[in-house]
């Protein structure tokens, strides 16, 4: 069994920046990736255990009953996973793939350490090498023997590109071409639906949701010296209509002032702090977003009641 850890987390003065830009911003909103802490990971993982949050468990089953097909369809390759998300989601692939190796890229290094030591137990044969990076922003995997000269596989499951803004998901998506050196990338979006299963999906009745956005507080708080008061907003998820989305805020109640990364922040009673987008694509809207990055759609996959897909993109030319 062996597991290899390659850090590429950005570094102290990288958060602090992105954290002044995005408290500069109108509304304020800060990259989704910060959400994921230790915590904010055991909360997600959490999100997608409640009933109202079927996303992770319909794409479970949609990849287990098509992990052949979709194999057939790719041909053999080093599965290159976006974000480790949940390992049940990547063990289908693998096992109908034969893969030798598995990179798996994610912000979290603890997420990294717990899916792939799970992963690792279930198919000792396959050497797991895990990334700990701001996988948005790489255009090549690191040098390293076990990554050299295989064609790669990518794959992004859990409609995480829906966390990102049209523009910044045509970036990655352009990205993801570079790294994945010629080979394809596996998608898997989430579908517009009926908006009040949507929101409840966003805003669960245990409040897991309004925990996990509550914790990037706690989180800057203790990373950059921070003084806001996660009691001091409430938690607020709401369907976009013309954006085709959920947005997901901290709502202020009240005035107050949030010291954050050296500087003070001022809050009116009611102004929103977006935590999180999460934009849903139809298979139209799926295709033109590919195409913007470079990419033509070969194939879908659906669950039963078409609320989401799993698309194979190869490169368009
Ligand atoms: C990771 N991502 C796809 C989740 C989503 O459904 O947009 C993040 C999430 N945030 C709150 N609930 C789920």
């Amino acid at each position: 069994m062996s597991i290899t850890l390659l850090n590429l987390y950005p570094t102290p003065a990288d958060l602090q920046r992105l954290v002044l830009d995005g408290m500069r911003r109108s509304p304020r909103q800060l990259p989704a990736w910060m959400l994921y802490d230790a915590e904010g990971s055991r909360l997600f993982e959490e999100i997608c255990r409640q009933p109202e949050y079927t996303l992770t468990r319909r794409e479970i089953t949609l990849l287990e009953q098509n992990a052949a097909a979709i194999a057939a369809a790719t041909g053999p390759g080093l599965v290159v996973e976006f974000g480790i998300g949940s390992a049940r989601k990547v063990d289908a692939l693998l096992r109908a793939l034969g893969s030798s190796v598995f990179a798996a890229l994610d912000i979290s290094v603890s997420a990294l350490e717990d899916a792939l030591s799970g992963l690792a137990n279930q198919h000792p044969s396959i050497a797991m090498m895990g990334i700990c990076c701001d996988h948005t922003q790489l255009e090549q995997l690191p040098q390293h023997p076990a990554l050299d000269g295989q064609p790669c596989i990518g794959f992004f499951p859990g409609s995480s590109l829906g966390n990102f803004t049209p523009q910044e998901a045509v970036q990655f998506l352009a990205n993801a071409r570079k790294l994945l050196r010629g080979g394809p990338l596996l998608l898997g979006l989430d579908q517009p639906r009926d908006p009040a299963q949507l929101k409840a999906a966003y805003d669960d009745a245990a409040g897991v949701s309004a925990a996990f956005a509550r914790n990037l507080l706690t989180r800057l708080n203790r990373d950059l010296d921070g003084d806001a008061n996660p009691e001091h907003f409430r938690y607020r998820a709401s369907w976009q209509v013309h954006e085709q989305r959920i947005e997901m805020a901290l709502v202020s109640t009240r005035d107050q002032t949030v010291r954050l990364a050296g500087d003070a922040w001022f809050f009116r009673d009611g102004e929103a702090w977006i935590t999180e987008y999460s934009v849903k694509y139809s298979p139209t809207s799926a295709a033109e977003l590919a195409q913007r990055a470079g990419w033509r759609i070969q194939q879908r996959w659906h669950d039963d009641e078409d609320h989401l897909s799993m698309h194979l993109l190869q490169p368009a030319d």
